[in-house]
């Protein structure tokens, strides 16, 4: 049974964000609702290390006194947090100094080239190993840019319009479907110039700088597509999930839980900050294996571990198209969802760049190698709640990177299961 009404934490992609602009703006900002996650933690690191001067990272208000950034005296630790990194690198590429960013074992696997080699084309002078960190950025005076990425990502994208915006050039970008658009959104609601045109994003330098401003950041649908799987995934019961973000363009695990079977209603839809906001209800619902097409995956890309946990309790077979990227994540998270499966008795392969899982009524059992990825940890932590399941993770601490309080709100709504 699930029941209750519960509050996801904020918005990891806004929080990192509003943070970073804040530090940006003239004057004294208030950022309320922010995710007190590692990965926040570790911008406002990065953001203090460079002058900003930002209080305690708590839900219930944060300061956050901006001003002209300053070369930092040591490098730039971004911990796990590749926006911290990506997005950091295009703020930096308008500075006028040195900084050399690093970040834990995981970060420093990921790819970074996406992003450097657009500031290179903009002027920006980075020194680096390979394709990742630590690397070394100078920036300075900078060139407009207009730029086809052959990814869909909202850091790729976020780190060109950062960029833009703090060397003051026009930007124009273009991406082969459309990523997160929260950077786009927050430029336009502080009043840049900033336009859409045939899915090309451009922003026009402007001579005046971002005013102070007070945010709310909605809750983040990431972490609220945890509990909404809990839900689903119960045989009774509704739960309440309050304050959660609904931008289109992360909403995708919602679009595609409607074709598996389950409605997942939105109430009191209302606008905070230029996003859209609702409060989501859910009840538990049977499932049908469904087809998810390569253009819906950056509206779920961080969905795709939770979807793969429904899709194995569905009837028939679910198939992931294109999700190559996934394998650039926290982990490589392609390979290890399949393999999680397989470990606790589910049917699943990756075939090239798909992933194919096939559904079963037998309880999952076996223990689950998380590789220290939240949402590995999270999603399979879902999959333990079901009956007669027996799902042991490698470890649960990951979970602190985008939702602390991830186990105590599963155990809440789901009181009937036995931890
Ligand atoms: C994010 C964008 C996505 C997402 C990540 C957060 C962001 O990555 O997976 O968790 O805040 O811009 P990509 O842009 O690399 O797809």
């Amino acid at each position: 049974m699930v029941s209750g009404v519960v509050r996801p934490p904020g918005d990891k992609s806004i929080s990192h964000r509003v943070l970073m602009l804040a530090a940006l703006a003239r004057g004294q900002s208030e950022l309320n609702g922010l995710l007190t996650g590692d990965d926040v933690k570790s911008s406002a690191r990065v953001l203090r290390q460079l002058g900003a001067d930002i209080s305690r990272i708590q839900e219930s208000g944060v300061r956050v006194s901006g001003s002209r950034l300053l070369a930092p005296d040591s490098r730039l630790n971004c911990g796990n947090s590749g926006t911290t990194a990506r997005l950091m690198l295009g703020i930096l590429a308008g500075q006028p100094f040195a900084a050399t960013l690093t970040g834990d074992a995981s970060l420093r696997r990921r790819p970074m080239r996406r992003v450097t080699e657009p500031l290179k084309q903009m002027g920006a002078d980075i020194k680096e190993g390979g394709d990742g960190l630590p690397l070394t950025i100078r920036g300075g005076k900078l060139r407009g840019l207009t730029y086809t990425s052959p990814v869909a990502s909202a850091q790729v994208k976020s780190a060109i319009l950062l960029a833009g915006l703090t060397g003051k050039v026009p930007v124009t970008i273009r991406e082969p479907y459309r990523s997160r658009d929260h950077t786009e959104r927050l430029l336009a609601h502080f009043g840049l110039e900033i336009h859409e045109r045939d899915g090309a994003i451009s922003l026009l330098p402007s001579a005046v700088s971002i005013p102070a401003f007070q945010i709310a950041v909605p809750g983040d649908p990431s972490s609220a597509a945890f509990l909404v799987a809990a839900a689903i995934l119960a045989d009774t019961g509704e739960l309440v999930i309050e304050n959660v973000g609904v931008n289109p363009t992360r909403t995708g695990f919602l679009v595609v839980l409607e074709r598996m079977g389950a409605h997942v209603e939105r109430v009191n839809l209302r606008d905070e900050g230029g996003e859209p906001v609702a409060d989501l209800l859910v009840r538990p619902a049977a499932l049908t294996g469904t087809e998810v097409a390569a253009a819906e995956i950056p509206t779920l890309v961080d969905e795709v571990p939770v979807l793969a946990v429904l899709a194995s309790r569905a009837r028939g077979a679910t198939v992931f198209r294109e999700v190559g990227e996934l394998r650039v994540k926290e982990s490589n998270r392609l390979e290890l969802i399949a393999a999680n499966l397989r470990a606790v008795g589910v049917k699943a392969d990756v075939q090239g760049n798909d992933l194919h899982v096939e559904g079963t009524e037998k309880p999952p059992r076996g223990k689950v190698e998380t590789a220290k990825d939240h949402r590995l940890a999270m999603a399979f932590a879902v999959l333990g709640t079901v009956d007669g399941a027996s799902v042991k993770l490698s470890e649960k601490k990951s979970v602190a990177i985008s939702y602390p309080g991830f186990f105590a709100d599963l155990k809440r709504i789901r009181a009937d299961v036995p931890t």
